[in-house]
């Protein structure tokens, strides 16, 4: 497995391989700035919901129906409850707030990591409040890369959500894509020595986003056994724990928290995703410095956020109603996609289908471009990748409701005769 040699736009410069995003993530384009921009910047390109959102409109203003599988922005509606909860917390007077939070969100998530993995954690200590998981996810480099050394390698899942590369560069590490393919399950112990040796950060993420692909609690085992032996901080995404079909997927907390963080998110699970709400949680000695870390921006959400958050992490009624609502879509396109002689691959869990492009149909990009002519807004897997791991796939978000997703098969249908 080897980094793998990133192409270039028609300028010379380096950036992923982003089919949709060429012409707006071509760094040489639009530079004219007076001011001398990082050029750290230039390794980003558009954001792969920006490009979305513009296909998005660009239908609609043409007048042509959009089925939108694009974005992972679930469109059921947040719970009363936890409306209510929000509603009732702002004050007339709206202070500060703290990065730690009242300690009532911390219990209550504590509680729920009760229930749903059987572990006790320390509120005080082993717990804090995030402004979403992305915010997290792009600050926690800050917490273990010394940019002038040469350890400072961050690896991540490729394909992968796009935030652990950009967090990568940004802080001056070097970011490793380790490419995934097959099962796209992420092998952490297959990396070669010499990363691990210069690697201080690795990611990983279960349920997947794109794949769906869940780590057995033997590959959390195997991945928590490597970070410790070379001292590596272990960062779990687990913002999917709770959108699971068949059987709910492990948390790396039940096999360690000494070295570990662990991020959690209420977007999909409670359909918050506009509150900007998560939780981090894992080893005591580097929450204290992750605190710390994060009073110097002042990362604390809102309190009426963390009232919310409250009322959501202390009820499981409404996550298995939502389980039940994306099964259901699941279920609606699973059916289709089987009929079409269509392959899905991984998917196992999570809020996205990850489909191969079938022969003939050309790039995952191409394909995706096809889909777009009947109104299917769906993503390149390429929109995920730094390498070209995942050229050949588009991934679908369970967006539409079930009448959506229904109008878009007999769409794609016709389409296929
Ligand atoms: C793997 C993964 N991690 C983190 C996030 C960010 O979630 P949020 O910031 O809404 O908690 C997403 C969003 O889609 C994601 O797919």
């Amino acid at each position: 497995m080897q980094a793998v040699e990133r192409p270039k736009c028609k300028h010379g410069n380096v950036y992923p391989s982003l089919l949709f995003h060429t012409v707006d993530a071509c760094p040489g384009k639009g530079s004219s700035s007076a001011v001398r921009l990082n050029p750290l910047l230039q390794q980003l390109p558009t954001y792969p919901t920006v490009v979305l959102d513009r296909l998005r409109d660009q239908l609609r203003a043409e007048g042509k129906p959009v089925y939108d599988f694009g974005t992972g922005d679930p469109t059921e509606p947040t719970p009363a409850f936890i409306r209510e909860a929000f509603l009732a917390s702002v004050p007339e007077n709206c202070r500060y707030p703290t990065v730690r939070g009242d300690v009532s969100v911390r219990e209550a998530f504590a509680a729920y990591v009760q229930r749903r993995f059987g572990l006790s954690l320390d509120p005080e200590r082993q717990i804090l409040p995030t402004s979403g998981s992305k915010e997290l996810i792009f600050h926690l480099p800050l917490l273990v890369i010394d940019p002038a050394a040469p350890d400072r390698t961050i690896v991540f899942p490729d394909p992968g959500y796009s935030v652990y590369y950009r967090g990568a560069v940004l802080c001056g590490a070097e970011p490793y894509a380790q490419r995934l393919s097959g099962d796209f399950k992420q092998r952490v112990w297959e990396l070669p020595e010499e990363v691990l040796r210069r690697t201080r950060l690795v990611w990983i993420n279960s349920p997947h986003n794109p794949s769906g692909a869940v780590l057995s609690r033997d590959d959390l085992q195997r991945t928590y056994e490597v970070c410790r032996r070379y001292d590596i901080l272990l960062a779990s995404d687990e913002c999917y724990a709770d959108v699971w079909f068949d059987k709910p997927p492990p948390s790396i907390l039940e096999i360690a928290t000494e070295g570990v963080l662990a991020i959690f998110s209420l977007s999909k699970r409670s359909g918050m995703t506009g509150y900007r709400t998560g939780m981090v949680a894992g080893d005591a000695t580097l929450m204290a410095k992750l605190h710390q870390l994060r009073t110097n921006p002042g990362l604390a959400p809102q309190d009426f956020v963390n009232a919310a958050a409250t009322a959501a992490w202390s009820d499981d009624t409404h996550a298995d109603t939502r389980r039940h609502i994306f099964a259901r879509k699941r279920e609606i396109l699973m059916a289709f996609l089987e009929e079409a002689g269509i392959e899905v691959v991984g998917s196992e869990a999570g809020f996205y289908l990850w489909l191969r492009v079938p022969p003939g149909k050309g790039t995952g990009a191409e394909w995706a471009q096809e889909l777009l002519s009947v109104g299917i807004l769906s993503n390149p897997g390429a929109a995920f990748a730094v390498t070209d791991a995942a050229d050949n796939y588009i991934r679908l978000a369970l967006v539409p409701d079930e009448a959506g997703c229904k109008a878009a098969v007999d769409a794609w249908r016709r389409h296929q005769r």
